[in-house]
Parts: structure tokens; sequence; C-alpha cells
């Protein structure tokens, strides 16, 4: 008689990489009416991540967290994180009520640009899934990740799209070379929305529920991308944001210049700020100039990081 198989027994934890982004397009086309900004945006997944990790308890409970790390400085503690806010949607939405812990190692600084919350979300929602095998349709997936956060589709789409609406619709496309870059990450945090409030009132002359069409950067950067061109896309960075967020912090108008006096092949600010990026040639180059910015005065009190682009054959939110 053959023996029956045991039944494979379901992993109880799983560790995902959560990445943070950063903005190469980020093309203001107006003020919605539901107050969110239509935007046309390129993002792309580097290699500066945070850890989270879940465990299934394996009886009825809730949802503890822990956050530990290098930049865990001002980020919510209990029901407030995204991560137990996307925790306890997907919990809502899938009737689960196994407890579970979710331990979160935050190196992305929050109020950056750099997308951090939304990744960890992301990194929540992909992670549930595997752990009790119960797969979301993909509309109903990404409409959840949406609830949580303009940013949070894209983390779960790829490492590098095109985004619209609001930014969370998502058109991931594929890059084959590894671009490599010098982040910038200043002593201070801006929220976004106090940023595009900034934004609005520059810009007092844009009317409301008129959206102009988007221009041709974002089309133009996704080609360089696919290209593997980093000189063309060092010349088509472009942020709406900037302008707003130096005038909540002077200081990062100093940053930028800064940065563009030495040879990058493009600046410029990710998302609502405060990070700087710059767009190098090499690995090899991007240590060279990080290191000129630690040694100078330009990016005094910033730390300042060589990171590289995520390959597109995995998914942001890989498996640690
Ligand atoms: O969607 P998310 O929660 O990340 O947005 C945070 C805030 O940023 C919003 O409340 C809004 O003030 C602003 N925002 C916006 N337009 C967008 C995205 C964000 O005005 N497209």
């Amino acid at each position: 008689m053959r023996r029956r198989r045991a039944a494979p027994t379901r992993p109880r934890t799983v560790t995902l990489r959560a990445p943070a982004k950063l903005n190469l397009c980020l093309e203001v086309l107006g003020r919605r009416p539901d107050g969110y900004h239509a935007l046309a945006m390129v993002m792309q997944c580097v290699s500066l991540a945070d850890t989270v990790r879940i465990r299934r308890d394996g009886r009825p409970g809730g949802v503890r967290f822990g956050l530990r790390g290098s930049g865990a400085g001002g980020v919510p503690r209990g029901a407030a994180n995204l991560c137990v806010r996307a925790a306890a949607l997907f919990r809502e939405e899938t009737g689960l009520d196994e407890g579970i812990r979710i331990d979160l190692v935050k190196r992305i600084p929050a109020g950056a640009g750099l997308g951090g919350g939304s990744s960890d979300a992301a990194a929540v929602l992909a992670g549930l899934e595997m752990l009790f095998e119960r797969r979301l349709p993909r509309r109903r997936q990404m409409a959840l990740a949406a609830r949580l956060g303009s940013d949070v589709p894209f983390f779960l789409a790829g490492t590098a799209a095109l985004c619209r609406g609001r930014g969370e619709r998502v058109f991931p496309f594929a890059v084959r070379k590894t671009f490599h870059y010098v982040l910038v990450l200043p002593p201070v945090s801006l929220a976004t929305s106090r940023v595009y409030a900034a934004h609005r009132n520059l810009f007092t002359g844009v009317r409301e529920n008129r959206l102009r069409p988007p221009g041709p950067w974002s089309t133009l950067i996704r080609e360089s991308l696919r290209r593997g061109d980093a000189r063309r896309l060092g010349r088509l960075l472009r942020n709406d944001l900037e302008t707003a967020a130096f005038r909540l912090e002077p200081r990062l108008s100093r940053l930028r210049r800064g940065m563009a006096a030495l040879p990058f092949l493009g600046v410029s600010m990710t998302g609502s700020g405060s990070a700087f990026f710059g767009v190098t040639g090499s690995a090899r180059e991007a240590e060279r100039l990080a290191a000129r910015l630690r040694a100078g005065p330009a990016a005094r009190g910033a730390r300042v990081l060589a990171v590289r682009s995520l390959p597109s054959g995995e998914t942001a939110l890989s498996r640690r």
C-alpha cells in the first residue's frame, strides 16, 4: 500500500524586501474635483529597502506590530502605521481572523518622497496573500492598494512603471540595464499634502477641473530607461513639485544647486521631497560622486548613499 504523503505544511513566516522608489518624472496636470492632483509620473525601484516580516499565530487574534531600524524616526508605531492599516484592510476584505505579527525594519526615511510607507503596505498585502494562499483577483488587489495610498499599486506592479491618475493607474515596463544613482537624504521631513498645498499657492493660475494633457517627458523617460540610456535620462528628469518644496524648505534649493555643480548626468527631487538624487553612468561614478558630496558643504547633515535600480525580472516585493 502506498503511504499517503503528508500535506505540505504552509510556511508560518514570510520576509519581503520593500524597496524605495525614485520619481524620474513627476508632472502635475492639474487638480481634480476630488482634491487630488492628476499626475504623469515615471517611477523606478532602487536598492535602498525596508524589510517586512509577517508571522502567523496559528490561532484567532489581532495584528501585532514591531518597528525598528535607522529610518524608524517619525514613523507611527500603532494602528496608524500603513503596515497595520494594510493588514486590517486585507483581513476585512478576506474575513481572515488568524492573529499575525508584522515586524518592520525601516531604512527608508519617512517624508522623503521615496514611497517607503507605500512600499511597506504593498509588502504586507503581497505577504498576506502568500502566507494565507488567498489570491485576490488582480483588480481587487490593486483597488485595495489604492485605498491605502496613491503610490501603493505601483509597488505591487513591478520595478519601473509609468503612472497616471493620482498615481494609482500603473503601466509597468521592462528595463534591461541597471541604473546607478546617488541618493541624498536631508534631515528634513516633508508631508506630501503640505507640498501639494504649497504648489497650489504658487500656481494659482491653474484652474481647478481643467487638466492639461501631459508633456512628452514621461514617455521619453520610459524610452531612455528601456534603452538603458542614462545620459538621456539625466537630461529629461522633471519634478513639478520642486519649487513648492523649496518654498517650504529653502535649504533644499541650496542642496540642489550643490548637486548640480557636480558632474551628475542629471539631478532631481523624488516625489514631494525631501530626498534628491543624481543620475550617474556607473557604480564607480556613483561611489565617487557620493564621496565628493559627503566631503563637501552641499549635503551637510544629509545621508548620502550610492544606490542602483532593481532589475525588472523581479517584482519589487521579492522574498528575501
Ligand atoms: O494618496 P496619498 O495618501 O499618498 O496622498 C497623500 C496626500 O497627498 C493627499 O491627501 C493629497 O493631499 C496629496 N496628493 C495629491 N495628489 C496626488 C497624490 C497625493 O494631492 N495625486
